[in-house]
């Protein structure tokens, strides 16, 4: 019986994985440097509501919560080993919430800040999702690459760092 339970596990942490890769991307989490620099330089207000899509072990929705406090921070992760990590992290922050589930299938109506860090692929319907869901002054912050075709209203660089880029739901349009 344990045994067949642990069985199962393993190939739910196992096709999890392989799912989360084919769909967006895999596990893998931004750089230190990465989060310190757009942590920096967008705007996040006091009380916003910011998501981070394919959240991993939830260590941007913490350091989100240590510079602003007073935000509801929300992940969403498909892969059972990080999102059990991003679970029990939130567990002592009232402010963070980690679901478990497909983030093609959240709603970002309440998002004012989403942060994405996925593989291109799964750009074509992330931006058919986003262009139906974003507020106009809702603000994505997009990590790596960036929408080929539609020019970021800001892009945050150092010397040595790829860009990151920021839309706002307008410019989605
Ligand atoms: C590149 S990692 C980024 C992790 C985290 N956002 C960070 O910046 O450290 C992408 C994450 O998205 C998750 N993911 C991929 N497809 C997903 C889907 N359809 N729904 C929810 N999460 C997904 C992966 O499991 C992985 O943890």
């Amino acid at each position: 019986m344990i045994k067949t339970i642990i069985l199962a596990f393993l190939w739910a942490v196992i096709a999890t994985a392989a799912w989360a890769g084919w769909s967006a991307a895999p596990w893998v989490p931004s750089k230190t440097k990465y989060r310190r620099l757009f942590l920096g330089r967008i705007p996040i207000n006091e009380g916003d509501t910011v998501y981070d899509l394919g959240c991993g072990t939830g260590t941007v929705l913490i350091d989100v919560l240590e510079k602003y406090p007073n935000t509801k921070a929300i992940g969403v992760e498909i892969s059972i080993i990080p999102y059990l990590v991003a679970k029990f992290r939130s567990l002592t922050r009232p402010n963070m919430q980690v679901r478990y589930g497909n983030l093609f299938r959240t709603n970002l109506a309440d998002a004012d800040v989403v942060f994405i860090y996925l593989l291109e692929k799964a750009y074509p319907k992330l931006l058919k999702k986003l262009r139906g869901e974003l507020k106009p002054t809702s603000l994505l912050v997009l990590e790596a690459w960036p929408f080929k075709g539609i020019e970021p209203w800001k892009i945050i660089k150092e010397q040595d760092t790829l860009p990151i880029n920021l839309y706002r739901g307008e410019d989605l349009q």
